[in-house]
């Protein structure tokens, strides 16, 4: 039987973000800078590396796996690894499910479904093709819209990621909410957060929920709902659209008591808290001549020191604090 992984603030850790891969098809401004620095291929884990480091989390009482990147469809075969994992549903596992860019979507929605992927979140900052290319520095928002029609004609329930962004798609931001609930999604929207250095000042793109909340709600009637993901995000259900909306809010509403989540790079680097640089090394652990052992040990040690909140901070007194790994390491 499992022994859940508890912390030093008795949060049962149910919840696990498997990055992939660090690597991305789009240059997001918020989230990495146009040359970017990737990981050397030969550290990354392979597949089946990725598949028992899940299944040893699954045996600690992981319920929920959520596949991240980067963007974890441009990594090779990756349906591999869902189907693999996807064989665990049922058995400990709840749920499977991934964020992606969407770029990729087209091509594999239907195998995502088959493996039992059953939700997916796709990123989506904006509907005007040429802010999405300003703001990804790449033209690909047909591609992204095809991927979400795709996802949709395969069953999967999508739900759309928008971090809000000053003076970006801050004017969009109904249009945007209204055009998803129309099409049957679910949004959530993202306050920035200062990971990674960026070209731009995080400052200047950051706008916080709270107020994007009060000039909707001149607009719409939001009602709190008890709609739940097991994620950051509460939820508010948009009386005029009939459509649910997420809000994300580490600087207007923390919600770290909360947590459930814990985040392992590519590399199998464990990040105990998305706001903190600690992190416990799995790939040492997975590769030693006693897994079993020195990964109950890793994870122990992550448990002892996964932080009780963030520290993050976005006021007159700056972004902070720096942390020098780009949301991409992590995925989030
Ligand atoms: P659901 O299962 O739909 O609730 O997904 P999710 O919101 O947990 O995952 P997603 O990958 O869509 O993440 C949305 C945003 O939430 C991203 O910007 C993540 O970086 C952010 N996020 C997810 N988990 C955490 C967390 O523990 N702390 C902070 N500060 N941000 C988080
Ligand atoms: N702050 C907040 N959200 C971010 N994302 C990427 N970088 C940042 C950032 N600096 C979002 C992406 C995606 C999710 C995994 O994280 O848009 O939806
Ligand atoms: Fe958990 Fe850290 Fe995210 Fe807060 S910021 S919800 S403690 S991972």
């Amino acid at each position: 039987e499992p022994r859940p992984l508890v912390d030093g603030f008795r949060r049962a850790i149910t919840y696990l973000r498997l990055s992939v891969t660090d690597r991305c098809d789009l240059r997001c401004t918020y989230c990495m800078p146009e040359r970017m620095t990737f990981l050397p291929r030969r550290e990354v884990l392979s597949l089946e590396e990725l598949y028992e480091l899940a299944c040893g989390f699954i045996e600690r009482g992981v319920t929920k796996i959520r596949i991240t990147g980067g963007e974890p469809l441009v990594r090779r075969d990756i349906v591999h690894l869902f189907e693999m994992l996807g064989r665990r549903l049922g058995h400990g596992l709840e749920e499977l499910t991934l964020t992606t860019n969407g770029t990729q979507l087209a091509q594999h929605a239907e195998a995502l479904a088959k493996a039992g992927v059953r939700r997916v979140n796709v990123s989506l900052d904006t509907l005007e093709r040429a802010r999405f290319e300003a703001l990804t520095r790449r033209d690909a928002l047909p591609q992204v819209l095809e991927g979400i029609a795709a996802a949709r004609e395969a069953g999967l329930k999508v739900k759309l990621n928008a971090v809000a962004l000053k003076g970006v798609n801050e004017d969009e931001l109904p249009d945007l909410i209204e055009w998803a609930h129309g099409q049957g999604h679910d949004v959530t929207l993202i306050e920035v957060m200062p990971l990674g250095d960026v070209e731009e000042e995080r400052l200047d793109q950051y706008l916080p929920l709270s107020d994007v909340r009060a000039r909707l709600e001149q607009r719409w009637t939001l009602a709190e709902s008890d709609h739940a993901t097991g994620g950051p995000a509460r939820y508010v259900d948009v009386a005029e659209t009939g459509g649910r909306l997420g809000l994300i809010t580490p600087h207007t509403g923390n919600f770290c008591a909360g947590c459930n989540r814990l985040r392992v790079t590519a590399t199998g680097q464990l990040y105990p808290c998305l706001g903190g640089a600690e992190r416990v090394d799995l790939r040492a652990a997975l590769r030693s001549e006693r897994p079993e052992e020195e990964l109950a040990a890793a994870l122990e040690r992550a448990m002892a020191i996964k932080p009780e909140k963030h520290h993050f901070r976005m006021d007159e007194r700056g972004a902070k604090p720096h942390l020098p790994r780009h949301m991409s390491l992590t995925g989030g």
